[in-house]
């Protein structure tokens, strides 16, 4: 059998069901490019220290570049003593470059301080990629908010018919948190940008590395400030896993919405075939998968959240193998909030709105506040006009009149003496909206208004 890394004090061997349950290979060889770089980095601090010399930093830096390459082909062969992805490149550094320089590189340094540098690099790129991700989404909110802001549709309390709005405006609600969601993720990422390396395995590091160095070389904004923490902490995981599950809170709830506007009873969007799929026993089937799997996967990232408290809440301080359990749930986290994202991109940009069946949805009673608004505007106490407006309801009701715009001015006057001619103004829907003049409202010139916001932060996100 290979000799392991840590090997020497050893004389029994590990229980092979034991070697399997202790790897992390299996998933944490996706950090390759972060493990290759922090060691090249690493290699040049340990060179300003004459630990290396340049010949043999040189040598590192062209293995390690070697080494990148054969992952990046998928070409790199794992070897059964792999454990986890710092030992695999440095055992595959030793093949090329000889494991007298190779055994040099991890000098003063612990995988503790290395797999920390690992997930923080890693992190930081899939957290761009996720910042792109979103953009794309809050860019194909808006363009179809500029270009469908006619359309009116009714705004719900408790599902049931409440208010006219535009579409836009629904459309623009989810787009302001999407857009919280996008700046809390600068700023996640930003917080957590402090570099672990050089703490070595708890102590510090005795060869005095200079740390700044290695956190401007590896482009870090700091540098974790004490040795027992720059290896215990993983709070960036948990933050990380929350914000992603407040964003797939606000992609459940938007797809929510649109689940239930894309049934035959609503039927206020069709989703596009790309995103739908059939029954296998119903031929007329439609169904919004895309969607309910938008929904469901948010379940996912939850638990995830919640797991990995658990697991971290009870580690004494510094590295425990506990920590190892930190990968999967914010890898599964990354995966499932990055193909979401897109997923939700696509379902949104390709589905079709039916303006006439929004139109046809929206019915007198949801006028009758500003019928109260009416008569505030001539003068009379809200709690008054309230009352007024409700009995107009009730008239309209018991008369079998089609809507509250039947009712004739006479009867009007009786509920009110205010009550004039120009009453006729109230029962439309586009001057409903448009009284929306508010900061926020749902008035033409409030969503524009909303829209050059949201485009403003997101040329400063
Ligand atoms: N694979 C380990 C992890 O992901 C690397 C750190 C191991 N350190 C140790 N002292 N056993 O956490």
């Amino acid at each position: 059998t290979k000799q392991k890394l840590w090997g020497g004090r050893f004389t029994g061997e590990t229980d092979p069901l034991m070697t399997k349950y202790n790897e992390s290979i299996g998933y944490d060889q996706r950090m390759h490019y972060a493990d290759v770089r922090g060691s090249q980095a690493y290699a040049r601090a340990l060179c300003q220290k004459n630990i290396l010399n340049e010949h043999e930093r040189d040598e590192i830096i062209r293995g390690l570049d070697l080494v990148e390459k054969e992952w990046a082909a998928g070409s790199f062969q794992l070897d059964p003593a792999d454990e986890d992805i710092h030992t695999a490149n440095e055992r595959r550094l030793g093949e090329i470059i000889g494991k007298h320089i190779a055994g040099k590189l991890h000098t003063g340094r612990s995988r503790n301080d290395q797999v920390a540098t690992d997930m923080r690099i890693w992190l930081r790129e899939e957290c761009e990629k996720i910042m792109e991700y979103l953009k794309d989404f809050l860019m194909a909110t808006i363009a179809r908010a500029e270009q469908e802001m006619d359309v009116l549709m009714p705004g719900y309390t408790h599902l049931q018919r409440a208010q006219p709005i535009r579409w836009s405006h629904w459309l623009m609600s989810y787009a302001h948190s999407f857009m919280a969601d996008l700046e809390r993720l600068s700023q996640l990422i930003t917080r957590f940008n402090k570099l672990p390396l050089g703490a070595g395995a708890l102590a510090g590091n005795p060869f005095d590395v200079d740390r700044d160095f290695l956190a401007e070389q590896l482009g870090f904004n700091g540098i974790a400030g004490n040795s027992l923490y720059a290896v215990s902490d993983r709070d960036f995981i948990a933050e990380f896993l929350f914000w992603a599950s407040m964003t797939m809170v606000h992609i459940s709830r938007w797809s929510e919405d649109l689940i239930i506007y894309s049934t035959a009873e609503f039927g206020f969007i069709q989703l596009a075939d790309a995103y739908s799929t059939g029954s296998s026993l119903m031929p007329q089937k439609k169904n919004p998968d895309s969607l309910e799997l938008l929904r469901g996967k948010s379940g996912r990232v939850f638990g995830q959240m919640s797991g990995f408290m658990m697991t971290y809440k009870g580690i004494p301080s510094t590295y425990n193998k506990d920590l190892q359990e930190d990968k999967e749930p914010l890898f599964d986290a990354v995966n499932t909030i990055s193909d979401s994202l897109r997923i939700a991109t696509g379902v949104l940009s390709t589905l079709k709105i039916r303006q006439e069946k929004m139109r046809a949805s929206l019915t007198m009673d949801m006028l009758a506040t500003d019928l109260a608004d009416y008569l505030v505007r001539k003068g009379v106490p809200f709690r008054e006009t309230h009352h007024i407006s409700g009995e107009a309801v009730r008239l309209a009701e018991e008369q079998n009149l089609s809507g509250i715009d039947q009712i004739s001015l006479e009867e009007y006057k009786k509920l009110h003496a205010a009550f004039e001619e120009d009453v006729k103004n109230v029962f439309d829907f586009e001057s409903s909206v448009e009284k929306r003049t508010a900061k926020g409202g749902t008035s033409r010139k409030c969503v524009l208004e909303q829209i050059e916001s949201i485009k403003k932060s997101l040329e400063e996100v």
